[in-house]
């Protein structure tokens, strides 16, 4: 089978690597997002073991749009029995680019129409449309008078894991934050520090890698995916499946991995959060300054999502704490490697270390950065 996972603009060759250690072939990077192929299981791993994957598509065909009975045409010819099971309800979610047609509504009005149409004479009835919670999403694209349809096999977006109940300050969505982790190359054989840790995605994403607990298991147990009321759904086999993955989990991460952040309430939660992972009897939570000094000897990843200094007049107070965390770093943790979100080129200049990888990513309506840094003796700039 054919799929499409979408991700965060910037994480397309890191979700792309993930798919190809999921069983994935003919991988290939596309704009927010990964095409691959592979087995049924593919589907499931997808949605249970991917950290970077927003949602999967799965892609039902492509024809012309360039007008109203084109498109209306395309989506009559598709066998709409295969992705609507009877008495379901269905909604198209569409969006549009360089087309004749460039208004979304009325674009998703004459798929509707073709596929209400065509299951007509199929079934000869009607199906239900429910455009707030469908039991089905059809996700629909106009672009260049080209009309793509999948089918949203996940139905739900996959950074929501269910443990972040409640937040700081600008937290930071679940996928990205794995996108740090793995894009320093974290497996969870080495320690972890998040001395900024607001709500305490960092290291519990970090946790749940170290104790290789699937981010999706939670939502799978569920039945929360899309692909789990969909008729052919092979309830016995996808059961084994999470039930191998489940006998895989490691009860404890084997190193040190510490969440701390000078603010105690943001602590509280992610605590309660961690608690929520499964993953509490993994982290330590300190509530602290980031100079303070904690004892870390071992290899450690250092982590981190400071302010961004979104709002005006905030920018330089964001680039002195940025500064001062880079001395800190340099200072304390020489030997180590850090990795971090920056909101700006300026931000990262700040550190005043040179970045061993730089992946541009869209965060928060920001160009943001994912850098890494090897913390050897002498990588000072000036
Ligand atoms: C953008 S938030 C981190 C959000 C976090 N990654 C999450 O997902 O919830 C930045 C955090 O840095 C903390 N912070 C700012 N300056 C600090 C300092 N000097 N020492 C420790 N924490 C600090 C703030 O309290 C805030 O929780």
């Amino acid at each position: 089978m054919k799929l499409f996972a979408t991700c965060a603009p910037g994480v397309e060759e890191l979700l792309a690597e993930e798919l190809r250690r999921l069983g994935a072939t003919k991988v290939r990077t596309a704009s927010r997002g990964v095409e691959a192929s592979g087995g049924p299981m593919l589907l499931w791993r997808a949605h249970v073991e991917s950290r970077l994957a927003e949602r999967i598509l799965v892609p039902i065909g492509t024809g012309p749009g360039g007008d109203p009975d084109t498109v209306y045409q395309t989506a009559l010819h598709v066998d709409w029995k295969r992705y609507l099971p009877k008495g379901k309800t269905f909604a198209i979610d569409s969006s549009v680019g360089a087309s004749r047609i460039n208004n979304r509504v009325f674009l998703s009005q004459r798929i509707k129409d073709g596929i209400v149409d065509r299951l007509r004479k199929d079934r000869g009835e009607r199906p239900n449309v429910n455009p707030k919670n469908p039991d089905v999403w059809i996700r629909a694209r106009l672009y260049k008078d080209r009309l793509s349809l999948s089918w949203d096999a996940s139905g739900r977006a996959l950074h929501q894991r269910g443990y972040r109940r409640e937040a700081g300050v600008a937290p930071l969505r679940e996928t990205l934050a794995s996108a740090v982790l793995l894009g320093a190359g974290f497996t969870g054989s080495e320690a972890l520090l998040d001395p900024m840790c607001g709500a305490g995605t960092l290291v519990i994403e970090g946790a749940q890698i170290a104790q290789r607990i699937p981010p999706g298991l939670v939502a799978a147990k569920n039945g929360a995916f899309a692909f789990q009321k969909s008729a052919r759904f092979d309830a016995r086999g996808f059961a084994d499946y999470l039930e191998e993955l489940e006998s895989m989990i490691c009860p404890q991460a084997e190193h040190r991995l510490v969440g701390s952040d000078r603010d105690s309430g943001v602590v509280a939660i992610a605590r309660r959060n961690a608690e929520r992972a499964g993953v509490e009897g993994s982290i330590r939570w300190n509530n602290g300054d980031f100079s303070e000094r904690l004892p870390f000897n071992a290899q450690t990843l250092v982590v981190v999502n400071p302010p961004f200094g979104q709002r005006l007049g905030e920018q330089e107070r964001a680039k002195s704490v940025i500064k001062a965390f880079g001395d800190h770093l340099k200072s304390e943790f020489a030997g180590h490697r850090a990795a971090m979100i920056l909101g700006s080129n300026a931000l990262v200049g700040a550190v005043g270390l040179k970045p061993s990888r730089r992946l541009p990513v869209r965060f928060a309506k920001l160009d943001a950065r994912i850098v890494v840094f090897e913390l050897y003796a002498g990588s000072r700039k000036s």
